[in-house]
């Protein structure tokens, strides 16, 4: 399984990722998540993108490319692989072609997980992330236990989610028909419990679908 989940930010893409990993068995492969912890570790690349971050930009594709080709040599991607969050251009998505080619493992699936814009919204604003474990959770549709200890990402102040959006239909929708022509595009609702999404992901994802 070589899949990439497509979707505006909080449509779900790191929730379901994380449950398909289980299902699956191949890794969760997430270009927000490496360049959060590139920032926090302090490194050259973590504090170049750290200026795009904050404001809801997108990362210059080179970084984002260096880094993505880096983890997919890594032995646990051999055997495939979830990506979240990438690529999120056309130049990525060519590169990644490129790598994947190169390496004889063409993609599987992309998967677009479609949320109205308002959902959207709110999912981002309300959304929380344990620092300790990772765990993804929602102030209204997924609430943290009281031990949690709590983030709340600063590019999901309401003016920097709207950015992230506006760059989504601009620049990263244009993966849709990039993908389509491929005839490798798949879309799942993603509105309704956690459980619903995940199986209609995981038979969009079945052989003949
Ligand atoms: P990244 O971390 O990838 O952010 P994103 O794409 O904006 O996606 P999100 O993490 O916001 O949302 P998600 O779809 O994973 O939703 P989640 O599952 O958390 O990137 C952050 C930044 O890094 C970018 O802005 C950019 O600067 C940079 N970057 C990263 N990759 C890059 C690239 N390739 N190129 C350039 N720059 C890059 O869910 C959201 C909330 O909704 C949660 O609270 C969750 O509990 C809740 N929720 C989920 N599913 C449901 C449901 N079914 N019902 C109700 N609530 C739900």
């Amino acid at each position: 399984m070589r899949i990439i989940l497509l979707g505006p930010p909080a449509s779900g893409k790191g929730t379901q990722a994380k449950r398909l990993m289980d299902r699956l068995g191949v890794p969760q492969i997430s270009t927000g998540d490496m360049l959060r912890a590139a920032r926090a570790a302090g490194t050259a690349l973590g504090r170049e993108a750290d200026e795009f971050m904050k404001a809801g930009r997108l990362v210059p594709d080179s970084v984002v490319i260096g880094l993505v080709g880096e983890r997919l040599a890594e032995a646990d991607a051999q055997a495939g692989f979830i990506l979240d969050g990438f690529p999120r251009t056309v130049p990525q998505a060519e590169a990644l072609d490129a790598l994947l080619t190169s390496k004889a493992m063409p993609l599987t699936s992309v998967l677009e997980i479609r949320v109205p814009r308002d959902l959207l919204v709110e999912r981002a604003v309300l959304r929380r992330t344990d620092v300790r474990t990772g765990q993804i959770y929602h102030l209204k549709y997924s609430p943290p236990p009281p031990d949690a200890e709590l983030e709340h990402r600063a590019d999901d102040q309401e003016d920097k989610v709207t950015q992230r959006l506006s760059d989504y239909e601009a620049i990263t929708s244009a993966l849709l028909p990039y993908y389509e022509a491929k005839g490798l595009l798949k879309t799942v609702d993603g509105v309704g419990e956690l459980d619903e999404v995940t199986d209609r992901i995981a038979s969009a994802l079945e052989p003949g679908r």
